[in-house]
């Protein structure tokens, strides 16, 4: 029998990665302050990205879910808001164009600050001292004064996710995102690589067609879907505290929604079923993801299932799978047959990144060849199994970084040291990352095709 959700129902429960805030007074004024605070998302749009999540799970569309890793209050400039967005909108109209499928567009952006950690110290030297928790909680600098929890900390994570909602509002809806300007996305470092040249070739396409609905009447100004996109925000619910302040009834509907984020997700390390994150999340109506690691058994998923999705609303759950390129042919397909023989209904999605990667030089990195090969397998299985390959989780930036090896226009080993800048993990690049979208694109093309072959006979 479930007991009574509550937003602070959680409290009663264990709870994993939590930080050891040293005052207790100034964590509770500041969660207090937080829930007087204004709502960054409406459930109206919780519930709109959930309808659009409901149609992929039902095998129409795809969802695109990418960003940082971690943000950072360093780095919190326009120019990267826009250039992650101009490489995610890129991405986002090759998988249109080439799949012909509709993309939900979901950042890991405006509110991913908090990391789970695999230790509670970090050791350099002969020093030892709390690892780095995300900059909601502390700062990356090692030390002991950067290292403390400082629960003023998420004041501005809150502010600057507001600002940066706000941003990212104004280029969906107010022209930026307009197809008129395929072509002006393009960033200037992959203007001349190969996939640049792939791009330039789609937007042209593109363009053409444009220009043949201008012919016809249907332009821009007349047509808000040419003009516009829905772009949604996401992030690892982690920090309850800071998520519970912002959860908040919605009027219209006398339910309780998340405002910090239009999705959350739980992740592979809090995700036990009787454990305080799981707890949090079940009583939200925004749509919930899962990351599944190795050690997600069948039966410990459909638990988890019952919990978070207990009416089966197709739209509310989304799987995101994390397990590496030689294990993900072991575990995804007991999983998927586990939730097709119940009848469970979600949205599969890959997560291509987390269980590859590796140490080279001193850096932790992801071998791009390795996310390639976890993402073909994803499709294949899929295939196997007739069920609908959903989504991609990715951490990307639009920035010309060399976190992860490989790629058409090849990143060493030893150019790691090159522009390295991550707060936490290995990002592709906004080459690596539209690559990986043009290889997307083609296997969507291909199960789509045939499927339609399969019903034509
Ligand atoms: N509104 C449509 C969509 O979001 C078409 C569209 C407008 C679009 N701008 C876009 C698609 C930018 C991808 C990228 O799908
Ligand atoms: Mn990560």
């Amino acid at each position: 029998m479930a007991e009574n959700w509550t937003p602070n129902s959680w409290r009663h429960k264990p709870i994993q990665q939590v930080p050891d805030y040293p005052d207790a007074g100034a964590l509770k004024a500041t969660e207090a302050q937080l829930a007087t605070f204004p709502p960054l998302v409406f459930a109206g749009e919780a519930r709109r990205l959930k309808k659009s999540l409901a149609n992929v799970a039902e095998g129409n569309g795809f969802l695109l879910q990418g960003g940082d890793c971690a943000e950072s209050f360093l780095e919190h400039g326009a120019d990267t808001i826009r250039d992650f967005f101009r490489a995610f909108l890129q991405m986002a109209v090759v998988l249109t164009f080439g799949a012909q499928q509709p993309v939900v567009k979901v950042g890991r952006i405006a509110g991913q600050f908090a990391k789970p950690r695999s230790s509670n110290i970090e050791k350099q030297g002969d020093i030892e001292l709390p690892s780095y928790r995300g900059d909601i909680i502390n700062g990356i600098e090692f030390n002991e004064e950067a290292r403390i929890p400082n629960p003023h900390r998420q004041l501005q994570a809150y502010r600057q996710s507001a600002a940066t909602l706000n941003l990212l509002r104004a280029f969906a809806m107010g022209g930026y995102a307009n197809l008129d300007n395929v072509h002006q996305w393009m960033l200037g470092f992959v203007k001349d690589s190969p996939q640049g040249e792939r791009y330039r070739k789609l937007a042209d396409r593109i363009s053409e067609t444009m220009d043949f609905m201008k012919a016809i009447g249907i332009t821009s100004e007349n047509n808000h879907s040419l003009r516009e996109t829905d772009f949604f925000t996401s992030h690892e619910a982690l920090l309850l505290g800071y998520e519970e302040a912002l959860t908040r009834v919605d009027s219209t509907s006398g339910d309780w929604y998340a405002t910090s984020g239009h999705m959350i997700w739980i992740g592979d390390r809090t995700r036990q079923p009787d454990h305080a994150h799981v707890e949090f999340c079940r009583g939200i109506k925004n749509p919930i993801g899962l990351k599944c690691g190795p050690s997600m058994t069948a039966d410990g998923l459909l638990e988890l299932i019952d919990i978070l999705n207990p009416t089966n609303e197709a739209g509310r759950l989304t799987l995101i799978c994390r397990f590496g390129h030689d294990k993900v042919a072991e575990h995804l397909p007991r999983l998927i047959r586990a939730v097709e023989r119940e009848g469970r209904k979600v949205v599969w999605s890959c997560d291509p990144m987390h269980g590859n990667t590796i140490t080279l030089n001193n850096y932790k990195t992801r071998p791009f060849d390795r996310v390639l090969s976890e993402v073909e397998s994803f499709f294949q299985i899929h295939r196997a199994e007739g069920t609908h390959p959903g989504g991609i989780h990715v951490e990307m930036t639009g920035k010309d970084v060399t976190e992860c090896t490989g790629g058409a226009r090849a990143v060493t080993a030893g150019d790691l040291q090159d522009r390295y800048h991550t707060h936490c993990d290995p990002r592709l690049n906004a080459d690596q990352a539209l690559e990986l979208a043009f290889l997307l694109a083609e296997r969507m093309k291909t199960g789509r095709e045939e499927k339609r072959l399969a019903v034509n006979g």
